[in-house]
């Protein structure tokens, strides 16, 4: 059923296309897949032994396609002229100023890829929203293409993606499910038909949902949303959990055996990071706000604010345990990506809870397995607005460099620190040898765990006060009221 050769192009070599592109390739020997990116460097290293991006699994799937029928190339035009199907999978940050600022995607990337497949195409094309964007963004994408198109025929398809980072590699390879929007047109219903033919080559048949286009963008925001909601709703419970007495493992164990619930996606957290979450919420809210339903933004706004509340309450908790000072005290901070198995930082809590930290003028030492010191330093110096237009780059302050050191050893973060953050659960993490640890730590050695991942009774017994989120507290911290 899939006997007409296809030849794809994937517009943005980023978390999303590198990875899915390489799954289509291996799965598909039958396609040609071109991955493009303006940027030279990101090419450079797909094309290299060190991919751009840390993802288990990843390097074998590359290996087995790269020069057979997967491709990583700057020449961005020619590969998009000579593809029946454009994935376009550039970054939609949110907006950092004008209208919908804080809010709105920034649409930039967006619509700059959709002008120039107009411009360049000689032959008629499928063109697939593969980020997140806005829904009704097809149509506005639409509108660019048609009014350009010197009679050329686009079909335009929403094909949301629903990989996680870590476990990228499997998610592709066994999806719970691919969604596919389009037009509802004889048109639309052939595009839907010959994308489904792709996916088909391995996923069952009952597994490829399709639907209208404005139901396939709303349900990747509905999906990220759900999610989302899940750990600030485990993460409000952590708190009152602290308060009571009660103990969120336990709590999130019997909540999640009820079937209509599910045991997944509850495990309390110092908060949710990552490229989507806040993103996608975000962009939720100003849907709703523009719709006139601004009870419905006010509802999925909690999310965010519980998030943003459990990170400095985090915070307030480590500076309240150390005599409400933590000024000049040197703090590791084990794990900096925003969860394990990626070296990726983008909305990772370690960021506000640093910032929190060096604000109380901590000096933090520290360590992830997989992210560069570069990348924590620019985290830490930079706003959200010169990290996403590196044009305005800021000389970094030259006081933010001292309180700030990464190394790459955790016994070495930890030497002489009065305390230990943990901010990504990184299996490591759990088998690391706390009695040296804390031998080489001053004392009262304080470990704040915002990943529940240490054997609380353990490192109680070694001589640590340890705090764990939405556990029973210490008799010390009972005594040191955090005040959020
Ligand atoms: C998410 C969605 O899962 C994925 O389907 C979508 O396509 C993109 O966004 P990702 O952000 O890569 O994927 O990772 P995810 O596993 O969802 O974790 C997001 C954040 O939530 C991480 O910071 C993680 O540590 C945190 N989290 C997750 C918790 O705090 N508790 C949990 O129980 C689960
Ligand atoms: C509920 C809990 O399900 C049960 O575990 C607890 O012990 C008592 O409270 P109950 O109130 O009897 O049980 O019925 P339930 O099936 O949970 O429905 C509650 C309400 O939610 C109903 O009005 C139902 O119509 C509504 N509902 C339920 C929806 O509107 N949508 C749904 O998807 C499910
Ligand atoms: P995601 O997590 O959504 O994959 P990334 O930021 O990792 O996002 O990847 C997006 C990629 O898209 C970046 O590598 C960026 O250079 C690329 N990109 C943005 N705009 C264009 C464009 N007009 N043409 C080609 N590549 C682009």
């Amino acid at each position: 059923t899939h006997s007409k050769m296809v030849k794809i192009c994937c517009i943005g070599a980023g978390y999303v296309g590198g990875p899915t592109m390489a799954v289509i390739a291996l799965k598909c020997p039958d396609i040609q897949v071109a991955v493009v990116d303006i940027s030279v460097p990101r090419i450079t290293a797909w094309n290299s032994d060190t991919l751009p991006i840390y993802e288990p699994g990843l390097d074998d799937v590359v290996k087995q396609c790269r020069g057979k029928n997967l491709f990583f190339s700057t020449e961005v035009e020619k590969h998009v002229c000579e593809a029946d199907i454009v994935f376009v999978s550039v970054n939609t940050p949110t907006k950092t100023r004008g209208l919908g600022a804080g809010k709105a995607a920034d649409l930039t990337y967006w619509e700059s890829a959709a002008r120039m497949i107009a411009d360049v195409s000689k032959s008629d094309k499928i063109v697939v929203e593969k980020s997140t964007v806005p829904v009704k963004t097809a149509e506005a994408i639409e509108k660019i293409l048609t009014h350009n198109s010197k009679g050329i025929n686009f079909q335009i398809l929403s094909n949301p993606e629903f990989l996680a980072e870590g476990t990228a590699v499997q998610d592709l390879f066994h999806p719970d499910r691919v969604l596919i929007g389009g037009r509802e047109t004889p048109g639309g219903e052939k595009a839907i038909a010959t994308l489904k033919s792709v996916y088909a080559h391995w996923v069952p048949d009952h597994n490829i949902i399709t639907t209208n286009l404005w139901s396939a963008e709303l349900s990747k925001l509905a999906a990220n949303a759900f999610l989302a909601q899940r750990i600030s709703s485990v993460n409000a419970m952590s708190a009152l959990c602290e308060a009571t007495g009660a103990n969120v493992n336990q709590v999130a164990y019997a909540v999640g055996k009820d079937t209509r619930i599910g045991p997944k996606f509850l495990n309390a957290s110092v908060g949710f990071g990552g490229s989507c979450f806040q993103k996608d919420i975000l962009n939720l809210v100003y849907i709703c706000e523009c719709n006139g339903l601004p009870e419905v933004a006010e509802y999925w706004k909690q999310v965010i604010k519980i998030n943003d509340y459990q990170k400095s309450r985090f915070v307030n908790r480590v500076v309240a345990s150390m005599f409400n000072t933590v000024s000049n005290k040197k703090i590791a901070i084990l794990g900096f990506a925003f969860k394990k198995d990626t070296g990726d930082t983008r909305e990772t809590p370690a960021i506000d809870v640093c910032k929190g930290l060096l604000g109380d003028k901590a000096c933090v030492s520290i360590y992830d397995p997989q992210v560069t010191e570069d990348q924590i330093q620019r985290d830490l110096t930079l706003n959200k607005f010169d990290w996403d237009h590196p044009i305005h780059l800021q000389p970094m302050s030259p006081t933010a460099v001292k309180q700030v050191t990464v190394v790459w050893d955790a016994y070495e973060a930890t030497k002489d620190a009065h305390a230990v953050c943990i901010l990504t659960e990184w299996d490591e993490f759990k088998n690391l040898d706390y009695k040296r640890i804390y031998d080489g730590m001053q004392k009262p050695a304080f470990i704040f765990d915002g990943r529940n991942v240490v054997d609380l009774e353990k490192v109680r017994e070694i001589g640590f006060i340890c705090y764990s989120i939405g556990k029973p507290l210490d008799a010390w911290l009972k005594d040191m009221p955090a005040v959020a």
